[in-house]
């Protein structure tokens, strides 16, 4: 692959970096025996600011939920919404054996992460380092809660304060196993205002004045 710069983000624009607040990822772990394991997930949300949590589920027995279970830190890396991304997202999603690489299946390039142990996904433009805050099981899924303790991205998709450009990083959803292997971009956006009058609005405006910056 073309090799493109990545840069550490500092934790001030981590909350920034991760946008919109939920993506297509696709989330490595390492097993006891340090082989990489990686998996796709429509379910990961950015779930606190500050500092920042990322959450997403994952079914009880998949490889990635027992390496998490036996102490594994995990990455989360988005892919963009483009073809030949969203078809080795597939494939990194299919149900190999443990131990079998689904990075080398769908042939993904696996960049040494900056503070864990599994790797970085070098074709995604967005990375987020997580050790494990807490994981709850129920309903036939592990829900994994991690902070963020390390963030990186292409060189060429944010701008100089850590925004995203949206068609440069090209964030995708998953539309879910009922609508078969179909996706949609996450980066066509608008501003809504918010037409009520009550005491409420004001305070809430506020609050997200100090954090927006046009761009
Ligand atoms: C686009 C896509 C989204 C997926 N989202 C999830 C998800 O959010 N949670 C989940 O448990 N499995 C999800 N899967 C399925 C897992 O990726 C799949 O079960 C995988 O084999 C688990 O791998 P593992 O056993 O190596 O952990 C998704 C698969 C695809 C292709």
């Amino acid at each position: 692959m073309a090799s493109i710069a990545k840069l550490d983000q500092p934790a001030k624009y981590w909350d920034r970096l991760f946008a919109p607040s939920s993506c297509l990822a696709m989330i490595t772990t390492v097993d006891a025996q340090g082989r990489v394991n990686a998996a796709s997930y429509g379910t990961c949300t950015r779930v606190h600011h500050e500092p920042v949590y990322i959450a997403f589920t994952a079914n009880v027995g998949a490889d990635n939920a027992n390496n998490i279970l036996a102490g594994s830190d995990f990455v989360v890396n988005l892919p963009r919404f483009e073809s030949a991304s969203l078809e080795k997202v597939r494939i990194v999603g299919l149900p190999f054996a443990p131990g079998v690489s689904e990075l080398e299946k769908a042939g993904l390039t696996a960049l040494p992460a900056k503070l864990v142990k599994p790797p970085r996904i070098a074709e995604c433009p967005r990375h987020f380092e997580c050790t494990v805050e807490w994981t709850k099981e129920w309903a036939g899924r592990l829900m994994i809660v991690g902070k963020v303790v390390a963030a990186s991205v292409d060189a060429d998709c944010v701008d100089a304060d850590g925004y995203v450009i949206w068609d440069k990083v090209k964030s995708a959803h998953y539309c879910g196993a009922p609508y078969g292997g179909q996706f949609v971009a996450a980066y066509d956006k608008m501003a809504a205002a918010v037409p009520y009058d009550g005491p409420e609005v004001e305070t809430f405006l506020a609050r997200e004045r100090a954090m927006f910056k046009e761009h």
